[in-house]
């Protein structure tokens, strides 16, 4: 049997002295960036994944397959990751529902990325990486998932690029025994995402597939959904699409008390009206620009070339987490209003946070 002495916190490993001492001669670049340049993916490093493919699904939507690092340590299906992407030399990072099925015996991931109208990410991602590209990436994660006992019935409701994470539980068997009914949105039959795997589903009878082309049908209303799967309050449902469609079904929902068979993942936040704006200073950046109350800080600060910490966008991950100095901020989604005397530090969400008066942020 072997012993291992764990090593006092603090005391730096051989390892350790030789990269600092290195470091000292390297500068400005450090060794971790060299290391970076042959073997981004090793044990140890940040968590980085090699993309090896980009296919196209539809005219603006790819799958991009990676290769994540050995760091990685799996994802439940519906899960979603956190993705780190140079974008015209700034770090940009998104949220991406995984549309591969967990534990690939290739080890490769996916997501799928629908290119929306000027896109930072999704258009350079849909239209610009090319294989050998390093990502940086999170561990998984997101409560859109299914119960470890399958529901007998189960209900997806899709739009556009909401079909991802219930692709990602299709193809992990999320179909198995239960009587799955999918009803996806799509302006016309060459923009469902997934469309011949999806139709391959339903021929075998494994899945009923109900597809509404909004271009020619019109947007689906949640009376019309009623007719389509008269038994869709008694199915456990999971919802992912637009914010119109996502609040209309958890209105619905909650009216006929079924609200706890409603899952939903959103991709961005629903935003209430906005009040006043006032002027934001990034005090470690020194920049201060003026901003409206409808105005995340986060686009706030991007806008003006601070280097902002982000993630999902849409208050869920937490990866955009920084001090309020001094000041006053209003929460989008509720109209809330978090407010700070110096020294205070109050941490503060900007993906979903706007100004609400002067405020200091310490960024
Ligand atoms: C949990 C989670 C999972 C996600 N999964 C996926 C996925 O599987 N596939 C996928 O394609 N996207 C997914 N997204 C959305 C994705 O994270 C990005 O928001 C999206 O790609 C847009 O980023 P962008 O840089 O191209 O746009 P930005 O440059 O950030 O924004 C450009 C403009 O588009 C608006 N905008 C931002 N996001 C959206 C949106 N989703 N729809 C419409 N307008 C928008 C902005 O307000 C802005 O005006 C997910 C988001 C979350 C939170
Ligand atoms: S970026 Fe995810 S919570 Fe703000």
């Amino acid at each position: 049997m072997t012993t291992t002495v764990p090593r006092p916190p603090g005391r730096p490993t051989v390892r350790d002295r030789l990269l600092r001492l290195a470091e000292t001669v390297t500068t400005p670049l450090l060794p971790e960036d060299y290391l970076d340049l042959v073997a981004p993916l090793r044990s140890g490093a940040a968590l980085r994944g090699r993309i090896v493919d980009v296919r196209p699904e539809t005219r603006d939507a790819a799958t991009v397959t990676i290769r994540p690092g050995r760091g990685w340590r799996g994802h439940t299906p519906g899960q979603y990751v956190r993705l780190g992407v140079d974008v015209d030399g700034v770090r940009q990072w998104r949220a991406y529902s995984l549309t591969s099925p967990p534990g690939r015996r290739d080890g490769l991931i996916s997501i799928t990325v629908k290119a929306i109208p000027d896109g930072r990410v999704s258009n350079h991602l849909v239209r610009r990486a090319r294989p050998g590209t390093v990502v940086q990436l999170d561990q998984a994660q997101g409560d859109f998932v299914q119960p470890a006992t399958a529901p007998a019935r189960i209900l997806f409701l899709t739009a556009g690029s909401g079909i991802t994470p219930v692709m990602g539980m299709l193809r992990a068997g999320a179909h198995g025994a239960a009587d799955v009914v999918l009803v996806h949105s799509a302006p016309t039959p060459a923009d469902v995402i997934f469309a011949e795997e999806l139709r391959g589903l339903a021929d075998r009878g494994a899945i009923r597939l109900v597809e509404r082309h909004t271009d020619t049908e019109g947007v689906l209303g949640v009376a019309e959904l009623g007719d389509l799967v008269p038994d869709l309050l008694d199915r456990q449902t999971w919802a992912c699409g637009p914010v119109g469609l996502l609040d209309a079904v958890e209105a619905h929902w909650a009216a006929h008390g079924a609200a706890d068979r409603l899952h939903t993942e959103r991709f961005r936040p629903t935003v209430v009206t906005p009040g006043a704006g006032g002027t934001v200073t990034f005090a470690r950046s020194g920049v201060a620009v003026s901003a409206d109350g409808g105005t995340a800080l986060l686009d706030a600060g991007e806008s003006a070339g601070v280097l902002m910490p982000s993630g999902c966008r849409m208050g869920i991950c937490f990866g955009c987490v920084v001090p309020l100095r001094e000041g006053a901020v209003r929460d989008l989604r509720n109209g809330n209003l978090t407010t700070a005397a110096p020294g205070d530090g109050v941490l503060i969400q900007t993906c979903v946070s706007a100004a609400a008066g002067t405020c200091d942020i310490d960024l």
